[in-house]
């Protein structure tokens, strides 16, 4: 049985033609609960690290750039509400691989907490030298953000950024880009907010230069 409650097909589309979409209410309201359920569980476990930018050797932590906190996936992939949104990920991957050849291999992603205050500038998700993250995923898990509790991810339309739209972080909405093309960011969050970021991945590595 399939967790998502949107049309494949459109979704499919409209990626193909404008290279992202935004998707309210994309998976069972129940299944966005537990998923928070575990996520606070986690982090009250102390089981977050404070969030770094780059790869590998490059990885520094720089809170003038993000001042978020994560938790890899991986690490608490055998909590059910962790499944269920692995295997509707899963589902979405097999979708876009048939619809858009784009050879996705695997879904890496984290839970993220951005405390009070906490924000992630302007940026790109593709590391300068791997090109293996194809497609960015974005879901949030916050029931009832307030009109003024800021934290929006800000995606730009365009590679000058003058053209962007503003997406709340409310519970249930899926966000969808291409890792490479879209500038983005979060504005600073008035409370606490939950989400979980991933990419889908091919088959890639490390560039040559
Ligand atoms: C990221 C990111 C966006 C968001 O983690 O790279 O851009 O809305 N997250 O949480
Ligand atoms: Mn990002």
């Amino acid at each position: 049985m399939t967790a998502l409650q949107f049309e494949l097909d459109a979704v499919l589309d409209t990626l193909a033609d404008q290279g992202w979409i935004v998707i309210p209410r994309a998976l069972p309201a129940e299944l966005v609960a537990n998923l928070r359920e575990a996520c606070l569980q986690v982090w009250d476990d102390g089981r977050f690290h404070e969030a770094a930018t780059g790869r590998a050797d490059g990885q520094a932590r720089r809170a003038e750039i993000r001042s978020d906190s994560v938790l890899w996936l991986d690490q608490v992939d055998g909590l059910p509400a962790v499944r269920a949104y692995n295997a509707a990920m899963d589902e979405i991957m097999q979708a876009v691989n048939r619809g858009l050849y784009l050879g996705l291999t695997e879904l890496e992603s984290h839970f993220a907490v951005y405390p009070e205050g906490a924000f992630y500038k302007k940026h790109l998700d593709r590391f300068r030298d791997d090109d293996a993250r194809v497609l960015t995923t974005v879901f949030y898990l916050n029931e009832n953000w307030p009109a003024d509790g800021g934290g929006q991810i800000r995606l730009y339309l365009d590679n000058a950024c003058q053209e962007f739209i503003d997406v709340e972080p409310e519970a249930g909405t899926l966000v969808l880009f291409l890792a490479d093309r879209f500038w983005h960011e979060v504005l600073p969050a008035k409370q606490q907010r939950l989400s979980v970021t991933g990419w889908y991945r091919r088959q890639g590595g490390s560039l040559p230069w």
